[in-house]
């Protein structure tokens, strides 16, 4: 039965990681503006949670992240560059994609404890109210965005909200995973989440993607600092403490899953975006074929 739930209008994107695993590519330019096609990874994560009907987008930034804040601000020279020189198909699409004043926030997390920490750092901003949290590396190619799925879910169900997806089941020990009550239905109860679970002690093979929906609580769990593996501040330690209290849902996403902050799926992700647009799929596939074929 539906339930009055308050509306989701923030989305958190926390950019203040190091991305010492696309170094040099990394070292002056922030992981997040690398480009799948012709956007920057971040853009893509932003089109998705406009998508789903985003309205604030709160950006937790780090050092050497400042081409990122460029990248959703005006570029006054190029525009007027574009405009005289009659480039209007251009000038348009760049118009379109700018985000309108006051829609977009920057907090900086002064030294990556991790990505609870980054999230807690957003805090004042969000406020008290429930938020989407997208983890830019992580693109979510499919018939339908991702956050679309989970706005529904939110609107039906209220909670909390995870977007999962299913990996080979000798891969669990890469994922946090949750166990849900019914695997195959698209949006199911969460009844435990385990990180990196061996295969044997795994309650599912459903990972958790990058995509939450989470109720401002959150916060106060942050705010204690208790360290999880790796020595940092972890999200999912947060949301098993919120779950003791609240219901988690677990909704599945029916498409695939590039992580952009790992080489393979940066580059697959190229491919698999570049074949989705019809200027560049003819060429893109012949050249593919020939590749391979040598
Ligand atoms: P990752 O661990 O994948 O990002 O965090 P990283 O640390 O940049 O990557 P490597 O391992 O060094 O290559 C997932 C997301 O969380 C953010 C990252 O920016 C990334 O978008 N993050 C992570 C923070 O904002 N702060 C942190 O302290 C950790």
């Amino acid at each position: 039965m539906a339930r009055m739930t308050k509306r989701v209008r923030k989305a958190v994107f926390p950019v203040a990681g190091l991305g010492t695993r696309f170094l040099p590519a990394t070292k002056a330019v922030p992981k997040e503006m690398l480009t799948v096609v012709d956007r920057p990874v971040i853009q893509h994560v932003v089109d998705e949670a406009k998508a789903a009907g985003i309205e604030h987008f709160i950006f937790v930034t780090g050092r050497n992240k400042a081409p990122i804040e460029d990248h959703f601000d005006s570029q006054y020279e190029l525009e007027r560059t574009l405009s005289e020189r009659g480039k209007s198909e251009e000038l348009a699409a760049l118009m379109a994609d700018l985000p309108r004043p006051g829609q977009t926030s920057f907090t900086r997390q002064q030294a990556p404890h991790g990505l609870g920490h980054a999230v807690w750092c957003a805090r004042e901003i969000v406020g008290d109210e429930p938020f989407a949290l997208l983890l830019p590396d992580m693109l979510h190619f499919g018939p339908r965005p991702c956050l679309c799925d989970m706005m529904e879910a939110y609107a039906l169900h209220g909670g909390n909200h995870i977007a999962v997806a299913p990996v080979p089941a000798d891969q669990t020990h890469l994922y946090g995973i949750v166990g849900v009550e019914d695997k195959t239905a698209k949006v199911s109860r969460v009844t435990g989440m385990v990180e990196k679970p061996k295969p044997a002690d795994a309650p599912s093979n459903l990972h958790i993607s990058g995509r939450y929906i989470l109720q401002p609580d959150i916060f106060a769990i942050l705010e204690r600092g208790e360290r999880g593996a790796g020595g940092e501040i972890q999200v999912t330690d947060a949301m098993k403490n919120l779950a003791l209290s609240q219901p988690f849902f677990a909704v599945r996403f029916d498409g695939t899953i590039y992580d952009c902050g790992a080489k393979i799926g940066f580059l697959l992700a190229n491919v698999a975006y570049g074949l989705a647009r019809k200027e560049l799929a003819p060429t893109l596939r012949c050249e593919l074929a020939r590749l391979l074929d040598t």
